[in-house]
């Protein structure tokens, strides 16, 4: 199967279902990842930050997700997440990857202009972007408060139109990181824009700690791409913590790595699972 172009993968007759999209760090976030999809069967996205790329570099943590990709029994897309440097983008699609550029803190004409940019380089060299228009509320590290901006029906569409976008995220309550409260996500917003603009396919980020049941429910408004971050952190985290404290003499790599590689695929196997609950299952 290996990878996939990230368009191609959502655009599979997919009914009611949500693939999910997960933020890898380390090589062991990649193998988690990837040993939960061809644990459920089911095709995931691999995505790696721009901030993260900037210290694990396209060469050494792109290139062990492209080579995971490609090692993979079931389809798996690779992509940079919240790209916002051109140069970077661009070196990114030359290595295979496929590219979020995001201009939803720009002005929209200037997003764009820059997001229509690069979607022609990108499909001239055989790969595709995913475009933001609306703000969330968080930074992508969940850490750094921005206005909130969410999507409207008519700048989706006309955003489309100007760009040729091939997936668009778009801001319906979704923040990234921890909510304050309750995640309050505007299901009736995302489904007239998901509506709107089919067959789009529309992505969800921020989708860590929200309700089960408000994660089928925006499956079932049309989301058909769900990002998911701070959950594996947060795995990840906590078992590096647990191993530190019960078994502080260990220093064999082999035995450190693969107990986080499965507390992260523990996690994944259960997100992607509940992506897919709403439809049963994906046909690829
Ligand atoms: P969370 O960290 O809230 O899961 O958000 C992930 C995300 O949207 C990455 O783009």
């Amino acid at each position: 199967m290996s990878q996939v172009k990230l368009s191609e993968l959502l655009q599979q007759d997919c009914g009611t279902y949500a693939v999910g999209a997960f933020n890898v760090h380390t090589t062991e976030f990649i193998q988690g990842v990837v040993n939960a999809a061809q644990e459920t069967g089911q095709p995931v996205i691999l995505m790696i930050a721009e901030g993260v790329l900037r210290y694990g570099r396209i060469e050494i943590l792109g290139a062990a997700a492209l080579g995971a990709a490609r090692m993979s029994k079931v389809p798996v897309a690779v992509m940079v997440d919240h790209g916002k440097e051109i140069p970077l983008l661009k070196k990114a699609l030359q290595a295979g990857m496929d590219v979020m550029y995001d201009g939803s803190a720009l002005p929209f004409q200037e997003n764009v202009e820059n997001t229509r940019y690069m979607v022609e380089l990108a499909h001239s060299l055989g790969r595709c972007v995913e475009g933001e228009i609306g703000a969330l509320g968080l930074s992508e590290d969940g850490e750094e408060e921005r206005e909130q901006k969410l999507t409207t029906v008519e700048e989706a569409v006309q955003f489309y139109r100007e760009t040729g976008v091939d997936v668009l995220a778009v801001s319906v309550g979704n923040v990234h990181g921890f909510y304050r409260g309750e995640a309050k996500i505007d299901l009736e917003r995302a489904a007239q824009i998901a509506e709107a603009l089919n067959p789009l396919p529309v992505v969800m980020h921020g989708g860590s700690d929200i309700p089960e049941e408000t994660v089928r429910a925006a499956v079932r408004a049309g989301i058909r791409k769900y990002n998911i971050a701070t959950d594996l952190k947060q795995a990840y985290a906590d078992k590096m913590r647990q191993l530190a404290a019960q078994e502080p003499q260990l220093i064999q790599p082999w035995e450190l790595f693969p107990p986080l590689a499965k507390a992260v695929q523990e996690v994944t196997e259960r997100k992607i699972r509940l992506l897919a609950e709403p439809a049963k299952q994906f046909h690829f």
